[in-house]
């Protein structure tokens, strides 16, 4: 077994955050007291399948194909510790986010990696994906929105991309977990076949990572033994998360739109911004929590170094998702950190030119 782990969470979480961080993915966190719940709702003995209920019906799909998870981290292993047996042959997008490839590889998968290409706006090309299969891949592994980039896959980019694993028996791991920021408006890639398997959670999009509301969505079957998988490592629903989960999971709506108008108002900020910046090459996505510009003129390790210690400010080196050269920066902090961030970030590239 490869024992490794994730070098992109080792990293994130050993870091000292700066002052100006651009580094983070998810929405500031949202306070629990607007729940409006008091501690008298909140039991200890909550039936186990409450969650996987209120799950089911935001997602329309029926209870039986909901696996609750602590997290899409969870979501994610478990969906592959059902799909992926040792020695599988397993095709993951590149640029991707690194904790899916060292869960891939913590299983024993063969990885094999397509392209989503920065000077084709990081889509997937279903040509490629199917350049890239073979008879013997059992999973290709997405995300939906792209994470790094923030790009949406349309629905017939899906399709395309489930009739090509279709062809040679091999499942799509969805992970949505950044389609939640379409809000109201995201439609999970799970009705569109049985070859889907989503992963997704609360964590990103709301500002509800203490949560830990995650779920895998997979056909009735495969569901049950991913239960088994989590009845092994995680048996019983965590108090209060739980309850409050579900009672979040009610208020979606009004959670949702604090949240996408903190967004919207720093992505037009984030728009001119690179409008004035010939130096950085952005794709410029409409929705999601971050974009992954190149450097092009900077050495980018010396880069990122004088960044932080002189201009106090943190992004994602691109090295992490496959693609040294680029960089995440995260639009989720708030309104005056972000132009901060932005004011020092531009200094940065005026010093390195
Ligand atoms: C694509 C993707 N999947 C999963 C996760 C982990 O999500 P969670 O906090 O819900 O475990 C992240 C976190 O950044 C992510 O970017």
């Amino acid at each position: 077994m490869d024992n490794r782990g994730s070098e992109y969470l080792e990293w994130f979480k050993s870091r000292e955050p700066s002052r100006f961080n651009l580094a983070s993915s998810g929405v500031q966190p949202y306070p629990l007291a607007d729940l409006g719940v008091s501690l008298d709702r909140i039991e200890q003995n909550m039936p186990e399948d409450s969650l996987q209920e209120a799950i089911a019906a935001r997602s329309k799909v029926p209870p039986a194909c909901v696996v609750v998870a602590s997290g899409t981290s969870m979501a994610n292993y478990l969906a592959m510790g059902v799909l992926v047996e040792p020695g599988d042959e397993i095709l993951i997008e590149h640029p991707a986010y690194e904790p899916l490839v060292a869960v891939a590889r913590r299983y024993g998968a063969r990885i094999k990696r397509f392209q989503r290409r920065s000077d084709d706006g990081f889509r997937i090309r279903p040509e490629e994906v199917e350049r890239s299969v073979t008879k013997q891949t059992k999973l290709i592994v997405i995300t939906n929105l792209h994470n790094p980039t923030s790009v949406l896959t349309d629905e017939a980019t899906l399709r395309a991309v489930g009739e090509i694993a279709k062809d040679v028996g091999a499942y799509v791991l969805a992970d949505e977990v950044y389609l939640e920021c379409l809000y109201e408006n995201a439609c999970t890639v799970f009705h569109v076949g049985e070859q889907f398997v989503v992963t997704s959670s609360l964590t990103k999009a709301y500002g509800l990572s203490g949560l830990r509301c995650g779920w895998v969505l997979a056909e009735a079957e495969l569901a049950k033994r991913m239960r088994w998988l989590k009845d092994l490592l995680d048996p019983a629903l965590a108090t209060p998360a739980a309850p409050l989960s579900v009672i979040a999971l009610g208020q979606l709506d009004r959670i949702g739109s604090r949240a996408k108008s903190r967004l919207d108002t720093n992505r037009a900020v984030l728009h001119s911004f690179l409008d004035s910046r010939p130096d950085l090459e952005a794709v410029r996505p409409q929705f999601g929590t971050s974009v992954f510009p190149r450097l092009q003129h900077a050495d980018s390790e010396r880069f990122f170094t004088l960044l932080r210690d002189r201009y106090e400010t943190d992004v994602v080196p691109g090295q992490f998702f496959g693609a040294p050269g680029h960089f995440r920066l995260g639009i989720v902090a708030d309104p005056e950190t972000f132009a901060g961030g932005l004011d020092r970030l531009g200094a940065a590239l005026d010093r390195a030119r």
